[in-house]
């Protein structure tokens, strides 16, 4: 047992100090100190609060009077805030500069795919060069502060911020955290193209009852260290400059005033130095949440759990002098809340170079921008039926393009689009037209996204009675996911099922293309339609990348990173399930199934098909035994069997079967990407080590016990070759 907790200790020390110090030196604090010193308490709270900018009554007058400290949604060029900065730097007494944020989720003006979709590719590098774009293109108008990446572990499509994250595992979406924090952030923060990053919605927001935005949370410890904590703490190690606390209730304490989570987990366990900003009004939010009965009191609760920042909520700047004044509030928390926020204002360079040069601007919507939007796009788009190959379709075919997104250009950006334009987005229909020539597709809308009309049915079933091939473009409007898009139903929307019915119906071969922003519940389609093509909302290149892949320019190879469920009823689902003491078997009635759907997913977890072929083959483990601190190799050979190169998503998966707490069934421990030529096989090689299969116990340590572990290394979360060893006492 004292092994044990050793190990267990050793472990945490060890990723205690993995924690980044966040740019702590002793002249930089000695300069806050100064500041500190001069500051008055109303130009304190000043910096504590943000506004956005279209709803602020004279920005400039507040700026004047240090009495703001950031700005969020401010136009996008550097003309208007070098003149807000101007202000901020050369009228207000002390002279501290403006932070200005933006919500760059999935780009700026060059807009990427939504983050459910890049997701997909599994390709952290690429998600970060990504981000890295968006913060060029963010910083050429002055904003160097994004709301992102979003973190959110998301198992419920039925909410509508799954599309803003990276899906269902947390150890994928670590990864993604990982990677996109580099990318907001560069190298140095101090360079004018880095943005810093802020870590969203800490935490748990994505385990909304419900799947309805804003809805309680109510999870175990055990859950919230196991599925939700993971990417925020990977977005930490990163080095993320800030973090924003979430709108949800979590165990009864809202997640804004969660001292536990903000303060024991985030800066006593992990070390964190940064700063935390509130999420939109989630302060004031307190009051309806039945946690304060008056803003100075939810102003108490936040600073005291640890929110440094308050995003709109008009309570810090109306309540925290008064509370100092009046004794309720130590005035070191204050003085700490501020030094926080001048770290990454000095970090940023803002105080040495506070301007932005409008000559960044110039690689907006740059060349190479755009063809790492139409690449990352093509590798976002996962295949998930092909039928005796119906794709890649012969470009000489006759088509029609039918359905409500096919010629929507809006629908392609998905939403939280930044400044993305419509008119720099490429829809479905003229990636096709432009592929094949402008008489090449007949076009009929069909129905709109929502509603009941039938009326566009007749000229529909018309096109694709004429044609070789339809191309059904089907799904969701941006608006339907994102925040406050919660669905209750994940069907397709309005009539759109009956008339990709009405199209099957014809005899003309369908390709259904998916535009949406979450998992939906297909099994009409799944059963009836020969080729389906999940294209999510890939951003200004969707249809080229959507033509690329149709006509077999571009192999599709994106795979799940959230299962898509048979009914709505199933929801939550997700691959890394706890077994239950009656897993389901067949068609035994008495197993956790359900008498009208089968229990598993339509799509599961890792799932995506390609246009060629691989196989798996040769499972070999480097031991039969290690000891708890030991660590195995595990590998495997893929083979390309079909005709054509392509890309191969690799998954290794673990189970531990008996442990002092229950386990999932599988948890991925590692992917690796590789593309094969037609007949190539490659050994691929993962380790597992103590930090892949250990986990918390009841007393929330962190401990690999002893006992029998599996391993499968395969092409998704339901298959894979199968390997077993055993971690000694
Ligand atoms: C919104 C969102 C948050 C966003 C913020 C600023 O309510 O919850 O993700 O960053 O407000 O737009």
């Amino acid at each position: 047992m004292l092994f044990k907790r050793q190990l267990s200790v050793l472990i945490i020390l060890a990723a205690a100090a993995h924690a980044v110090s966040f740019h702590k030196t002793t002249g930089l604090e000695k300069r806050i100190d100064a500041l500190l010193s001069a500051m008055t308490l109303e130009e304190k709270a000043g910096q504590l609060v943000q506004y956005s900018h279209p709803d602020l009554r004279n920005a400039e007058d507040r700026i004047r009077e240090g009495r703001i400290g950031s700005l969020l949604n401010i136009p996008a060029d550097a003309e208007k805030a070098n003149r807000l900065q101007a202000v901020a730097v050369k009228e207000s007494r002390l002279g501290i500069p403006i932070l200005f944020g933006f919500d760059v989720i999935h780009g700026f003006r060059t807009v990427f795919p939504i983050p459910l979709a890049e997701s997909c590719t599994w390709d952290t590098e690429m998600a970060e060069q990504n981000a890295r774009i968006a913060a060029r293109e963010a910083a050429a108008c002055g904003v160097r502060w994004s709301f992102a990446p979003m973190v959110d572990v998301a198992r419920d499509p039925r909410w509508g911020r799954i599309a803003e994250g990276a899906g269902e595992d947390p150890f994928l979406g670590a990864a993604f955290a990982s990677a996109r924090v580099k990318g907001f952030q560069g190298d140095s923060l101090s360079h004018p193209e880095s943005v810093a990053a802020c870590a969203k919605h800490f935490v748990a927001y994505g385990g909304a009852e419900g799947g309805r935005d804003y809805n309680t949370v109510d999870c175990s410890e055990l859950t919230l260290r196991n599925c939700y904590l993971p990417p925020f703490r990977a977005a930490v190690d990163a080095g993320a400059a800030t973090l924003m606390s979430a709108f949800n209730d979590l165990n009864g304490v809202p997640a804004s005033a969660n001292a536990f989570t903000l303060t024991t987990i985030l800066r006593q366990e992990w070390g964190f130095e940064g700063f935390v900003v509130s999420d939109w009004n989630s302060i004031g939010e307190l009051i309806p949440h039945g946690a304060a009965a008056l803003p100075e009191e939810a102003g108490l609760l936040a600073i005291r759990a640890g929110v440094d920042m308050d995003m709109e909520g008009g309570v810090y700047d109306r309540h925290l002098a008064g509370l100092v004044r009046s004794g309720k509030l130590d005035s070191a928390l204050v003085d700490l809340a501020v030094r926080r926020i001048l770290r990454v204002k000095f970090a940023l360079g803002l105080f040495d170079n506070p301007y932005t040069d409008p000559s960044l601007a110039r690689s907006i919507l740059s060349q190479s921008h755009l063809n790492q939007a139409l690449e990352s796009a093509r590798r976002s788009i996962v295949l998930l039926k092909n039928e005796k190959d119906l794709l890649p379709l012969n470009k000489k075919a006759s088509i029609a393009v039918v359905g409500p997104l096919a010629d929507n250009r809006r629908g392609m950006l998905g939403s939280w689009s930044g400044r993305g334009s419509e008119k720099e987005t490429v829809s479905v229909l003229e990636g096709i037209r432009e592929k094949l020539g402008n008489s090449a597709a007949v076009y009929a809308k069909g129905c709109d996204v929502r509603g009941v009309s039938r009326d566009g049915f007749e000229e529909a079933m018309r096109a694709a009675g004429q044609a070789d091939v339809v191309i059904a473009v089907l799904g969701e409007s941006a608006d339907m996911s994102g925040e406050a898009g919660s669905r209750s139903d994940l069907g397709l929307p309005g009539v759109q099922e009956d008339l990709l019915k009405a199209l099957v119906e014809t005899g003309t071969p369908v390709v259904l293309v998916l535009v949406n922003g979450r998992p939906l519940a297909l099994p009409w389609a799944a059963e009836h339609v020969p080729a389906i093509l999940e294209t999510w909302q890939l951003g200004i290149q969707h249809g080229r990348a959507a033509a690329d892949v149709l006509f077999g320019d571009a192999n599709p190879s994106g795979k799940l990173t959230a299962s898509f469920p048979r009914a709505t009823g199933q929801v939550p689902i997700y691959y890394n399930h706890k077994n239950t003491g009656r897993p389901p078997r067949g068609q035994f009635r008495f197993g956790s199934t359900y008498i009208d759907c089968l229990p598993t997913p339509l799509f599961p977890f890792g799932f995506g098909l390609s246009y060629t072929a691989f196989a798996y083959a040769g499972l070999r483990l480097s031991a039969e035994t290690i000891l708890p601190s030991g660590s195995i190799e595990i590998s495997a050979e893929v083979t390309n069997t079909g005709n054509r190169s392509g890309d191969e998503i690799v998954q290794l998966y673990m189970r531990d079967p008996a442990a002092s707490v229950t386990r999932p069934v599988r948890e991925l421990r590692g992917f690796q990407k590789i593309r094969l030529q037609p007949g190539e096989t490659r050994t691929v090689q993962f380790t597992l080590g103590p930090n892949d299969l250990g986990l918390y116990n009841t007393r929330m340590e962190w401990v690999v016990e002893p006992g029998e572990f599996m391993v499968w290394i395969g092409q998704n979360s339901a298959e894979g070759l199968e390997g077993r060893f055993k971690v000694l006492e």
